[in-house]
This record gives structure tokens, sequence and C-alpha cells, in this order.
């Protein structure tokens, strides 16, 4: 167990579990006015162990409460990441009495990675385990997890997305009991970064330009130095079996900060709503929070957006559009620790939070027309873990040239970035020993503030 947080580090906007280690969202599903937003989660310490799932609900995404533990590991082993489904047209068999069963898809870690599933009646607060588990059986593979479901409206019935070592694998299914395989996608090393480990893929369908594309995300393992662990999305089709990335796709990051993994969609949004793992696999457990130990990212509305690079997925923080029209000019006094900034620019220009111990974190534009985060002197605390140091400063290229906007969510030891309408977004953890109180801006910028 980790010694006291120095100070209070935790975020006002940003879900945590109430104590100890949480890592991935899993089966995030919105159904009857409720989000629910399930976790990897080990009960018993502030590090990474026996996986269960964790259970909050929500009706707005920011105010939480916290239910029982939802799954605990069983004779098939601990219980990994994974999804859920809500069964509306009982294809599974599980309702009774016109309720229809929400599904939940996960891999037991037990003597091999596998996929099992389990079914609720009472809309997610308790389960029952599928007599025929594990549902997928491991293919002689060591990674071999993390299912997304989703419906496939190619063949009609549903789809599987599996991660299986370095690629994805896909299979189908009516009744969501019996899946057959359907195929696998390995993009090219040009395509995508060449990772030792995918890990939480999705998948999913996007309006764009009167069409649909899908967009396919993942999460990456890379075991050598010198690659930091980071969420890739690639765009293309869906033919009913596999993924196929458009003619000439590139994978761009989800997020270019250090804090951003291992992130999934809701089911049963009209929106699509990601929320992610704020933290990093590298020194996740390393973080001075004391009592707990993990954050969720805000949840992101996702669209697709034609910019002169070419199509590029683009988010905002859910349902703070409003916030950030209304932010008013401001003197530079932070008098809160939670707030919004949009900020204004042309050309280079950056802004510096700041306090009275020398400890601040700069973003902006730099003469390149690179976005970047600096948190190098964010804090005098250090994160005990060798990978920290080589995790400071986060640079991209925007994908526009000219005026740009900056929109970003301060939360007490987190900042999200969000540059260009979000196609370029950044999340970083700081831990300054004492709150930051001015914010300075440098080059031709203007802020907007607003306390949250
Ligand atoms: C990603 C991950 C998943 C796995 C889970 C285990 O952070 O490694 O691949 O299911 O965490 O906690």
């Amino acid at each position: 167990m980790s010694s006291p947080a120095p100070r209070n580090f935790r975020p006002k906007l940003h879900f945590t579990p109430p104590s100890m280690w949480m890592n991935d969202p899993n089966g995030l599903f919105y159904a009857d006015g409720t989000y629910h937003l399930y976790y990897q989660y080990n009960p018993d310490d502030t590090i990474w162990g026996p996986m269960h799932w964790g259970h909050a609900v929500s009706k707005d995404l920011y105010h939480w409460e916290h239910c029982p533990i939802a799954m605990e590991p069983d004779e098939l082993g601990t219980i990994f990441s994974g999804c859920a489904v809500l069964d509306s047209k009982n294809v599974s068999g599980f309702g009774k009495n016109g309720c229809s069963p929400l599904l939940i898809f996960y891999t037991n870690d037990g003597k091999c990675e596998c996929q099992s599933m389990a079914y609720s009646l009472d809309g997610g607060m308790t389960f029952t385990r599928y007599s025929g588990n594990p549902v997928l059986g491991n293919p002689g593979l060591k990674d071999y997890r993390d299912p997304k479901v989703f419906r496939n409206p190619v063949r009609g019935g549903y789809s599987m997305i599996v991660s299986a070592h370095d690629r994805a694998m896909f299979y189908h299914s009516t009744d969501l009991k019996h899946w057959e395989k359907t195929g696998e996608c390995k993009p090219t090393p040009k395509q995508i970064h060449n990772a030792d480990v995918w890990e939480c893929p999705d998948i999913f369908p996007m309006e764009f330009g009167g069409k649909t594309v899908w967009v396919l995300v993942v999460s990456m393992i890379f075991l050598g130095e010198g690659h930091e662990n980071h969420m890739l999305y690639l765009t293309g089709t869906f033919d009913g079996d596999t993924f196929l990335p458009d003619e000439g796709a590139i994978a761009e990051r989800v997020d270019c900060g250090f804090d951003y993994y291992a992130g999934s969609t809701y089911w049963g949004t009209d929106e699509r709503i990601l929320i992610a793992w704020e933290n990093c696999p590298d020194y996740a457990g390393q973080v001075p929070t004391g009592e707990y130990c993990g954050q969720m990212s805000l949840p992101r509305v996702l669209h697709l957006q034609e910019t002169p690079a070419g199509k590029k997925l683009a988010a905002h923080p859910f349902g703070m559009e409003k916030i950030f029209e209304d932010a008013k000019p401001f003197d530079g006094c932070l008098t809160g620790e939670t707030f919004a900034l949009r900020i204004s620019g042309e050309g280079s220009g950056s802004v510096t939070l700041e306090n009275d111990f020398g400890e601040r974190v700069t973003f902006g534009v730099d003469e390149e027309n690179h976005v970047y985060v600096d948190r190098s002197a964010s804090s005098a605390l250090q994160v005990n873990n060798p990978s920290w140091p080589l995790m400071q400063k986060s640079c991209q290229p925007r994908f526009y040239h000219g005026r740009w906007t900056i929109d970003v969510v301060f939360d007490v030891s987190v900042l999200e970035l969000y540059c260009d309408d979000g196609t370029r977004c950044f999340s970083n953890l700081l831990f300054p020993t004492h709150p930051y109180k001015r914010a300075v801006s440098k080059g031709n910028c203007q802020i907007a503030f607003a306390a949250l």
C-alpha cells in the first residue's frame, strides 16, 4: 500500500474510485437515463492486482455514485477488461418476464486468457455467469483479451473484436453465445506502429460527409525503450468480417499526452462517448495520490472532421460547450483548482500555470506550428519511476495553419487540452506541491476563464 498523499490530489470532475487501485473503464453502457461505468479494480491495494469490476452510476457523466463491486474473480481467473451489450431483443434468451438482459463480455485471466460472459436482470447491479463460459477459448496466445461487442450492420447480429497479441481478431454471433471467427486485422507497419501487444480495441461507425466511416481504436504496449504506450486510431471500413484501413490511412494518436490509455466508448448513447484510463501503464502505480490510484478521463464526444491534413478524429468534453463559449476575459489569478480556459492565438503563443514555489506547466503552439505541453517543471514531487523523467514534454504538429484555439480543463492534478476543435488532444497528470496561482500568457494569445 502506498504512503499518504502529500496533499489531496483527487480531481473534482474526473472519476476516481473510493479508494484503492483502478485502471481501464469497462462495460460502458447507457440505459433508462443512467450511465454505467465499470472499471478494472483491485479492492485490496493501491497497486494493480487481482482484477474485479468496480461499478459506479451517473445521470450526467460527472457526478457519480459508487455501487458495490459487480464482478469478482472466479474459477476461470480474474476479471479483465470488457464491454456491455443491452440485449433488447433477448437473442441470448437470458431475459425473463419481459426484462431485457444486460450482457457483459470480459476476459478471464487464469491459466490463460479467454473470453467469458455474464448477464444481469437488475439493470447491471448483479450478474450471473453464463454456464457455458468461456464463450471463446484461448487459441494458443499469451495475450488474448479485452472483447468489445458491436452490432454488425452488414451480416446482422453482432461482432466481437478481441485483441490477440499484435493484432485484432473478429468473431460473429446471432445469439451472443456462440461465436465464429470471421477475420483478423493487422495493419501494415506503415499504417500503424508495430506494437508488442494490442489492448482494449474498439470499433465504431461514424457519419462523415453523408457516408459511414469506421474507426478502429487500440491501445498499444511497446516493450522496448523510447516509445511510450499510447492509444491510436485508424479510419476505414468494416466489411462485416473485419476492419480494412482506408487507402493511405496512417494511425494517429487519440491523445498526444502521456496519460490516456485503454479508452472505450459507450453502448446506447446517440453520440459516441469515449472514456479512458487517465494514467500511464509505465508508472501508474507510482503516482503520489495516497489512498486511491487511478482516474478516468473526462467523457469525450467524438466526431470526424475534415482538416487540411485529411479527416481526423476530433473530441470535446461532453456537455461543456457552453462553459467554454461563456468563459470570461481574465486577470491571470487562479482562485480555485478546477477551471476551464479558452485560449485563442495566432502564430506561437503559450500559457504557463504557476505557483509561488517555482512549479509550472506550460502549453501552447510553438514556432514550428506544433502543439505542446511541457510538465517538466510542474512539481518538485517526482513520480518514483524511471519512465517519469523521460515523459515530460509532449509535442505534435497541428493539422491546421493560422489562428488556433486551445480549450483546457484543469482539475487539481490533471490537465486536458483540446486544440483546433479537439483534433489534437493532450492529457497529462501533474502533482504540484501547492496549487497553481497564476496563468501567464506569452506571444499572441488571449485567455478566457471559467471556474468549474
Ligand atoms: C490495459 C489492460 C488490459 C487488461 C487489463 C488488466 O490496461 O492491460 O489489456 O484487460 O488492463 O487490468
